[in-house]
């Protein structure tokens, strides 16, 4: 079953919040287990907010020496495991992006975001050199505006497809996707009452699913070919 981890050494660049759209909204059809292997434990914090989705199980990792044990439990359990990982490379992320069959990297439109996803591409490459197995890695343009780019958004654009696979779909700046961290749960338990924009979030976050699952898709076929 599918091991999807969010990597970058970019603090806050949308690591936990793309995370929680992804495995919220694939719970709505299938068993899904994300695991906290951040030490700041945020996305532990956000799952005793509100009830989760029926589907979704949330787990804290106790660490490096216990996180591969971890992964394959979760592996065993639910369709998909969901990882969250902390920006500082350590034997934890290494560990988890090791047994990973997509690494999602959020970055913003800035300098410093794609520098550090390209680092963090750089991290991932010899990981799967010393695994002798490519893993497989996606960026995604997060926290984005809908507008037209400027000048040095597309520059950033062009510099991270130059060094990697870059998403399509990119997962806009919203209300509905930060609420998240106040209201816990996912999208579709947020009240539209408190949170504008539910709808638009919603059409964004199920593009930005099956996108992924695309991924996900192609490079079982590439490894099986
Ligand atoms: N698509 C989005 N729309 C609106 N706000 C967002 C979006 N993605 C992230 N944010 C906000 O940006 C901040 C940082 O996001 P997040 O915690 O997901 O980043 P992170 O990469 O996990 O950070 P850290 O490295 O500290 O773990 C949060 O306040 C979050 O609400
Ligand atoms: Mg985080």
């Amino acid at each position: 079953m599918p091991v999807i981890s969010f990597a970058t050494s970019k603090g806050g660049a949308g690591k936990t919040t793309s995370a929680i759209v992804l495995g919220t909204e694939l719970a709505q059809g299938t068993d899904v287990i994300m695991i906290d292997a951040d030490p700041a434990h945020r996305l532990s914090r956000w799952s005793t907010l509100s009830p989760l989705p029926e589907r979704l199980g949330v787990i804290t990792s106790g660490g490096e020496r216990s996180i591969q044990d971890e992964i394959a439990r979760a592996q065993r359990q639910a369709t998909f495991v969901i990882i969250d990982l902390e920006g500082s490379a350590s034997r934890l992320t290494s560990f988890a992006i090791a047994e990973s069959d997509l690494v999602i990297i959020p970055s913003g439109e800035e300098q410093q975001d794609a520098d550090a996803a390209i680092e963090t591409l750089a991290e991932i490459e010899m990981e799967g050199r010393a695994r002798r197995r490519p893993i497989p890695t996606a960026i995604l343009f997060a926290r984005t505006s809908a507008a037209v780019k400027s000048k040095l958004e597309k520059h950033i654009h062009r510099e991270l497809s130059r060094a990697g696979r870059v998403m399509q779909t990119e997962l806009h700046r919203r209300t509905a996707f930060s609420s998240l961290h106040n209201a816990g749960g996912g999208l579709r338990q947020l009240d539209p009452a408190d949170v504008n924009g539910i709808d638009k979030a919603l059409v964004n976050a199920q593009s930005y699913v099956s996108e992924i699952i695309d991924i996900l898709e192609e490079s079982r076929h590439a490894q099986t070919a």
